[in-house]
């Protein structure tokens, strides 16, 4: 994504007006944005969650494709914040009539937005309607481009465990070819001095993911050797168009996460899927569900926190309390 497009400079120390990718970030911007959501996991774990930072603001969510996490999450955070949220229906929008990407956004900046949450299926979509408002964009999602806010998530739920991301050796695996999540976890990880490793099959790996800065396996049991951390991705038969996997028996033998691959990891690693799951096909329950070992539902929670964090530092309401680590 071109920096250029997502600059406007803000009072602070993030320089950006809209949140629309993780390329372009600086380990400062991306520090700043995790110590301010750290601070917020604290405040979500009172009984009254509440505060007022974003009072009189206005979020609007608007969601061309399906979600459970980033959706509610967002809604959340927003109504955490004291901010007025909307979750526009795109079901029951005039989108249904036939109006256009462009027009439906020109509509919803006459209403005077200053945040709006967008997820589209097409990659650079949120991009091009960041252009076309006043207030905030923030990318929930484009295509197979960003998913800037789960790796923000993943990244608050590797650190609060390992008490770091610098050096760590973190497996990547799976359906490469049609993650967003994948390629924003690999611009976060790398600018902030972890090692990535990408582990899938030829067809769902194209060879431009060697220039991400990854080392490339094939062989999941080679590629999980020490790992610390072992991603999971989601197989997206959704986005699949012909034969690109004989079948999921034989992608869960060569690829899914099993008690046995995982114990080629570090005897400590740890279990991440941005979810939803595809349980037996690119993980195994019995290693989805291990309490000791799975991050899983631990990354749902910090989605709230990260969410409520780029609502602070976007709006520029941001709290007193973030520290650089
Ligand atoms: N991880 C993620 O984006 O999940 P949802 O599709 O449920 O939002």
């Amino acid at each position: 994504m071109s920096r250029r497009l997502m600059t406007s400079p803000l009072p602070g120390r993030f320089g950006h007006k809209h949140l629309l990718g993780i390329e372009g970030l600086s380990p400062d911007e991306i520090t700043l944005l995790l110590n301010t959501a750290d601070a917020c996991v604290e405040q979500n774990r009172r009984v009254d969650k509440k505060q007022s930072h974003l009072r009189g603001l206005t979020q609007i969510n608007l969601f061309f494709e399906d979600s459970t996490r980033t959706r509610t999450s967002f809604e959340l955070a927003g109504k955490r914040l004291g901010a007025d949220v909307i979750n526009m229906s795109v079901q029951h929008s005039s989108i249904k009539k036939g109006e256009t990407l462009l027009d439906t956004a020109m509509t919803l900046n006459a209403m005077s937005p200053d945040v709006l949450v967008v997820r589209h299926p097409n990659s650079g979509a949120v991009q091009l309607l960041a252009q076309k408002v006043t207030g905030a964009v923030i990318n929930a999602g484009d295509g197979s481009h960003e998913h800037p806010t789960q790796a923000l998530l993943d990244a608050l739920t590797i650190r609060r465990r390992k008490g770091r991301l610098q050096g760590l050796l973190v497996a990547i695996c799976g359906d490469f070819l049609h993650s967003r999540v994948a390629r924003s976890n690999i611009y976060l990880l790398n600018a902030m001095g972890a090692r990535v490793r990408l582990i899938a099959p030829p067809t769902l790996l194209p060879r431009e993911a060697e220039r991400l800065g990854v080392e490339v396996f094939h062989d999941m049991r080679r590629g999980l050797a020490g790992c610390d951390i072992v991603m999971m991705l989601r197989l997206q038969q959704e986005r699949m168009q012909g034969a690109f996997l004989p079948s999921t028996r034989e992608y869960f033998h060569f690829y899914g996460l099993d008690a046995e691959k995982l114990a080629l990891a570090h005897p400590e690693a740890f279990i991440m899927h941005p979810g939803p799951m595809n349980r037996g096909v690119e993980i195994d329950s019995e290693v989805a569900d291990d309490i000791h070992r799975s991050l899983i539902a631990e990354q749902v929670e910090m989605g709230v926190a990260v969410r409520m964090a780029c609502l602070e530092i976007l709006t520029g309401r941001l709290r007193n309390d973030t520290g650089a680590r």
